[in-house]
């Protein structure tokens, strides 16, 4: 038992009150010289009748101290518990010693689906800086609830329908060849796409020529299937080279046009349910009274919307993963789209609407170098993510001149793209972010390298053990668990860590719970940075035996929660650079 739910259970024993609800109070003081948690008596005022420091009185008395605590001291209105450190160390040590890199895991999800909709890119359009957060979060929520035990399913709603098809098809036609689908190449088709528009301008006739080219796509004609399969294909070519880089993966791909046919249903039911209004020719749900603008089901050609897609979309999942979440990882551009097309639903009676969300998020620019969103150009993801591992290469290169060749790509691979992922990762979802490469490749700041660098420096201390001998093989641990002198690590820089590494399986818990993902990397970063204050204060190697093996095992939990809060977050974990 942790020593929170252990203080918890021995005031619930002492007050009649409920232990879940006392250890939420609980507070860490501070200053560690107070204690390591700290009660606040007046939280039981109102229960217990009495004056916070009437009751701190008597629950010194009544309490019955729980073993891993020294003592508890009152201050006011507040009960101080010392943490004894030697059995602290010895609880967390053995919990994460003995779970490994399933530390934090959990079956609480009981292989329930969650559905995850991320990245989400759209066929002919750019790959761009947009979609980092939605793909960095996504991938980061489909790891967290898999590790939670539930049975996540990513799914990439291509972005695959609408007129603008017909547009690219006409643009082709007119100025496109063989030699540039061969080429395939996403910019090439983007250029035809803005040419269209630029020359659309003056020849209005092309929007008519391209509304019939995407009817021909609508009824099936062979010719358009055939253009628009290969703009599609072009397009997946390129953004899975992206995905390998990321190593993001999906179990779907079923896109806007998968739910061409699916529509109908729906449209009907909401006839039925009279929820349907014919507003100047369009047919609409009225939202008014819900302080929406309405949300319109049919164009007035007869025509579906994105919204009817996510109508359709919406009951899809639901009938064929029967979910326990749906989510939306999508900007809060969409905010009143989700918005509307949940309203929809409830009043289409769908109860399960209440387990679906939309997972929004800020926007991403880039600050600095030749790629700039500042001048209102696009930014190619795919760009940011090379010019990342290119400028890390020539930091590694620089700091580990050891590091060479293939070791040495490989590694600027790995943190060249996990500063990027990182750099999106590490604030509330909601927040814009300025992305700025400096900033994401200082090794020394609050970045992903520094946290992939903590990591490479744990299983630089566990080889060089290995190589002094204290394990016969690098397959062996350098220190015995069973004979740990845990006193070795009571010093205040020891204790940090441990204290950190105690906070993290609730850290993974709390992520899922509100779908944030950088609760995680908060919380990876208390490890990271409580390990680098050990690593300079206390002697490892060079120490007497007692002390050098304790401290070996506290590098060993911190490399494999690090390993497994960097997995969590969809980066890779070297173990040199
Ligand atoms: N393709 C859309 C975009 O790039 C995002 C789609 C999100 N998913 C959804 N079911 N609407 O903006």
């Amino acid at each position: 038992m942790d020593n929170q739910t252990a203080i918890a259970a021995a005031i619930a024993a002492a007050t009649g009150l409920a232990a879940d609800e006392l250890k939420g109070y609980l507070e860490t003081p501070p200053n560690p010289a107070m204690g390591d948690y700290a009660f606040p008596c007046f939280k039981l005022a109102k229960a217990l009748r009495k004056a916070p420091p009437a009751i701190a009185a008597e629950l010194m008395d009544k309490l019955v101290l729980p073993a891993g605590l020294s003592r508890v001291e009152t201050a006011g209105g507040y009960l101080n518990f010392f943490a004894d450190k030697a059995s602290y160390a010895s609880g967390v040590l053995s919990r994460v010693l003995s779970q490994g890199e399933r530390y934090g895991a959990s079956e609480e999800g009981k292989g329930g689906h969650v559905c995850i909709d991320y990245s989400s890119i759209n066929i002919a359009k750019p790959f761009h800086i947009g979609h980092l957060s939605s793909t960095a979060i996504g991938n980061s929520l489909y790891r967290i609830y898999g590790f939670l035990g539930y049975a996540p399913v990513g799914i990439n709603h291509l972005g695959d329908w609408g007129t603008q098809f017909g547009k690219m098809i006409v643009a082709f036609k007119k100025w496109g060849d063989e030699a540039m689908l061969e080429k395939g190449s996403v910019r090439d088709l983007v250029k035809l796409y803005v040419r269209f528009h630029d020359e659309a301008e003056a020849h209005p006739e092309m929007n008519d020529e391209a509304r019939a080219w995407f009817k021909k796509i609508e009824d099936g004609d062979a010719e358009a299937i055939a253009l628009f399969e290969r703009f599609k294909a072009i397009t997946m070519r390129e953004v899975m080279r992206v995905y390998d880089m990321l190593d993001v993966h999906f179990d779907s791909y079923a896109g806007e046009s998968f739910y061409n046919d699916k529509m109908q249903p729906i449209v009907e039911e909401l006839r039925e349910k009279n929820l349907l209004k014919l507003d100047q020719g369009a047919q609409i749900v009225d939202l008014s009274a819900y302080d929406m603008p309405p949300c319109i089901i049919l164009r007035s050609d007869g025509a579906t919307l994105y919204a009817t897609r996510d109508l359709a979309t919406a009951q899809y999942r639901h009938d064929t993963y029967a979910f326990a979440k749906s989510l939306y990882v999508v900007a809060y551009q969409q905010n009143l789209h989700f918005k509307q097309v949940f309203k929809v639903l409830e009043l289409m009676g769908r109860d399960w609407v209440k387990d679906m969300e939309h997972v929004n998020f800020g926007m991403v620019s880039i600050t600095d170098g030749t790629l700039s969103t500042r001048h209102g150009n696009v930014v190619y993801l795919e760009d940011v993510l090379n010019a990342a591992i290119d400028k890390t290469r020539a930091v590694m290169a620089e700091k580990s001149p050891d590091l060479t060749g293939e070791a040495l790509d490989e590694a600027a691979k790995a943190v060249g793209v996990g500063a990027v992922v990182w750099g999106v990762l590490y604030s509330a979802r909601i927040k814009d972010i300025s992305f700025s490469y400096e900033k994401a490749l200082n090794f020394d700041g609050e970045t992903g390298p520094y946290v992939q660098y903590t990591h490479a420096r744990c299983c630089s201390v566990l080889a060089k053990a290995v190589q002094a001998g204290l394990a016969q093989s690098s397959q062996d641990k350098p220190y015995d668990v069973a004979s740990l002198d845990y006193e070795a690590l009571s010093d205040e820089a020891a204790t940090n860590v441990l204290k950190a590494l105690d906070a993290f399986p609730a850290a993974i818990c709390a992520a899922a719970e509100k779908n944030e993902p950088y609760l995680v990397a908060r919380a990876l970063m208390d490890v990271c940075t409580a390990y680098n204050k050990f690593y300079y204060d206390d002697r490892i190697m060079d120490a007497e035996p007692n002390a050098r093996e304790a401290r070996l095992a506290l590098t060993d939990a911190a490399r494999t929660v690090i390993k497994t809060g960097l997995y969590l977050l969809g980066l890779k974990a070297p173990e040199r650079m």
